[in-house]
């Protein structure tokens, strides 16, 4: 479905219901328990998300805003301008402000689940940057992209800041970044912020911030269950907990039961014990060569990387090989 709204195009792929329904019934029904963390994202979680930038504590999302500031220049240089930009998970789409106009793209695609919240943030931009044409499309990313618009002959650059790529495991995040491989086609490129590993006191203090915006963002995924899909679970019956799995090099966020309860969703029931958690999400954390390997043997090829004074993240260009090479 496509609709045009004054000067963005919008393109509306949004996922069913029944798909939130399925996937929290068989993350439910496995042990441990989990939901995946693109279901955070309804108007209100991605309105937390923002918060959550914002928190002293969160030093993810300003520290990646300071390189793309700091080497703008350079990472033009390298994108080149005239590209078809694509944002997979764009959210607000503060960040590619930052580049517009030293891309000057052919046209932005910004891409996002959450599909009232990518609409106004569409718009804003739109507004503000009246010489851009804009393609929005509501799409979930976590499967091979099916671009909505893409002018022949235009190279092809996406753009997936935020350390969004840290949510999936390492074989997944390998089939991801082949996946959008495979959507720039040889030639083009992938501009990707990737957080660091870091002392875990910073890591732990992120992702538990002292005002509760990143517990809020992740009880919101049971109001939103509830909601959604006629639940009941007891709120006041869930605690945020996150911590970081030294082990496995990856932030851990977990909602854990304190208050034993029976949960029926359609015709399913669960019980929750006290101590039980759901997994909610990972926030996986690099070494640099690290993701170079992992970004080569998804098919591309690293071409520079950007980091802050201190190496706590960094943003990587990437361009698609030829396949053979
Ligand atoms: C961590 S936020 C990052 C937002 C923005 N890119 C930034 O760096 O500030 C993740 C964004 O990706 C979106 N998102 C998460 N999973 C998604 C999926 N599977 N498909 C499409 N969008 C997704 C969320 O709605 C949210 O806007």
């Amino acid at each position: 479905m496509t609709s045009n709204n004054n000067s963005i195009q919008f393109h509306d792929y949004q996922p069913k219901l029944a798909q939130l329904g399925e996937a929290v019934i068989h993350g439910l029904s496995q042990h441990p328990r989990s939901i995946p963390p693109k279901f955070f994202y309804d108007q209100t979680g991605s309105e937390i998300f923002d918060d959550i930038c914002e928190t002293d504590e969160y030093y993810v999302a300003r520290t990646e805003i300071g390189i793309l500031e700091n080497h703008r220049k350079d990472i033009a240089k390298h994108v080149g301008t005239g590209c078809l930009l694509i944002e997979p998970g764009s959210g607000n789409s503060q960040k590619v402000r930052i580049l517009l106009d030293a891309l000057r793209p052919h046209a932005y695609l910004p891409m996002d689940i959450s599909r009232d919240y990518l609409q106004f943030a569409a718009q804003q931009l739109a507004n503000d940057y009246p010489w851009l044409e804009i393609h929005a499309a509501c799409i979930d990313y976590s499967v091979p992209i099916d671009l909505p618009f893409a002018p022949v002959g235009t190279r092809k650059v996406a753009f997936f800041p935020g350390s969004s790529i840290g949510n999936f495991e390492r074989g997944q995040a390998k089939i991801f970044l082949r996946n959008i491989a495979n959507m720039v086609e040889p030639g083009g490129g992938l501009l990707i912020g990737v957080d660091l590993k870091k002392d875990p006191s910073l890591l732990h203090a992120a992702y538990n911030d002292a005002d509760g915006n990143t517990a809020a963002f992740n009880l919101n995924l049971l109001t939103r269950v509830n909601r959604e899909l006629g639940s009941n679970f007891d709120l006041d019956g869930f605690s945020h907990h996150a911590f970081y799995n030294e082990e496995h090099g990856r932030v851990e966020m977990h909602l854990v039961c304190e208050k034993s309860q029976y949960i029926n969703i359609h015709s399913k029931q669960f019980h929750f014990s006290v101590g039980e958690s759901i997994h909610t999400e990972n926030s996986y954390k690099y070494h640099i060569d690290d993701f170079q390997e992992l970004a080569q043997q998804a098919g591309f090829r690293p071409i520079k990387v950007w980091s802050d004074e201190d190496h706590l993240f960094s943003v990587h260009y990437l361009e698609a090989e030829h396949e053979n090479n």
